[in-house]
């Protein structure tokens, strides 16, 4: 199976007053060509964190510390400044939780549609032509009169369609969308969550899907990966992974609300105990000290344990926990 995103044991460490801040810890992931996988984890597990070192827009107190990550086979952690911006223009596109982010306030909707067209010859009319054409393609009505719209001329899930049809326009290999649907209502945030399915077929992209709501997930993704204070905990196809969960902390996301799946609950249980210190973490597995399972080995690291591939789990009791 050839593989869109490949990233192994990628380190970032924020610099704090407290010290290093080690956000991610030997992170390890893969979007194969094609699919749609789904990252999931509570606030501050480092999910925004990993977007941003793959589209190396980090805060300056930021430092990757290790690891690489391989889009379409390219080592692009080290990529130049120069590279970085054609991969980011051509190759990955990104959708965010707010489009605001992306869009903007002072350039019309048309203008900024154009504009992203750049590297093509073609001329405004045509480019104008496939604006609206993609503006029609999200479902966004009066798609020719709404190019000369501006941004806060529209409401919340109609810029989210206007991000996304700017982000599907690039043809990219991978589309990251960090939390795309957390502003919206549940109805809209199932058309879009259609939307992107749609999209994916059509341009045959992959999509690294950031959420924190399960059922989301489920719906829309083929794997999903599940993240832990900065550590990736287990990793697999969507139903292996929520039918039989391997990791303690998935089984908690999951058991403390099995109707989170079905139903649209858009947080997360909450688990007793607190994050680890990230400037200090602990030794051996960092879920242990909310673990039901822990015991003495769990002061050792973690192996990561297979269960069917490409299932795995980083516990010492995973099999026990799988069951
Ligand atoms: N600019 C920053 N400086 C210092 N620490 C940060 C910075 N950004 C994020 N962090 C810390 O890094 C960890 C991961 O944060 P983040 O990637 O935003 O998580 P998530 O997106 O999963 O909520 C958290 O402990 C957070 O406090
Ligand atoms: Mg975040």
């Amino acid at each position: 199976m050839t593989k869109t995103l490949e990233v192994e044991r990628l380190s970032v460490t924020y610099a704090t007053r407290e010290g290093g801040l080690q956000a991610l810890r030997e992170v390890s992931l893969e979007v194969p060509a094609g699919q749609i996988v789904g990252i999931v984890g509570e606030s501050g597990c480092g999910k925004s964190t990993l977007i941003g070192a793959l589209l190396h827009l980090l805060p300056e107190n930021a430092t990757r510390t290790g690891g690489s990550i391989r889009l379409a086979d390219e080592e692009i952690a080290t990529a130049s400044p120069r590279r970085l911006r054609d991969l980011r223009g051509q190759d990955m596109s990104v959708v965010f939780q707010d489009p605001m982010t992306s869009l903007n306030p002072v350039i019309s909707i048309g203008r900024q549609m154009r504009d992203i067209q750049y590297r093509d010859r073609i001329g405004h009319a045509e480019k104008n032509d496939r604006a609206a054409a993609m503006l029609a393609r999200v479902g966004m009505p009066d798609p020719k009169g709404k190019l000369s719209a501006y941004p806060h001329e529209l409401s919340g899930g109609m810029r989210q369609r206007v991000a996304i049809a700017m982000a599907a326009m690039m043809m990219p290999k991978l589309l990251i969308a960090d939390e795309p649907t957390t502003a919206l209502d549940a109805t809209l945030e199932i058309q879009i969550i259609e939307l992107l399915k749609e999209i994916q077929k059509e341009i045959g992209c992959a999509i690294l899907f950031i959420s924190h709501h399960l059922g989301v997930i489920a719906e829309l993704c083929d794997r999903v990966v599940v993240m832990y204070a900065g550590e990736v905990v287990e990793e697999g196809a969507v139903e292996e992974v929520f039918l039989r969960p391997a990791h303690p902390y998935t089984q908690k996301l999951i058991e403390c609300d099995p109707g989170r799946l079905k139903r649209k609950v858009a947080s997360l249980p909450s688990i007793p105990g607190s994050l680890p210190d990230l400037t200090n973490p602990p030794a051996g597995c960092i879920f242990r000290a909310r673990c039901p399972y822990a015991t003495d080995i769990c002061i050792e690291r973690p192996p990561r344990v297979t269960l069917t591939p490409p299932h795995w789990a980083a516990c010492h009791h995973a099999q026990e926990v799988h069951g």
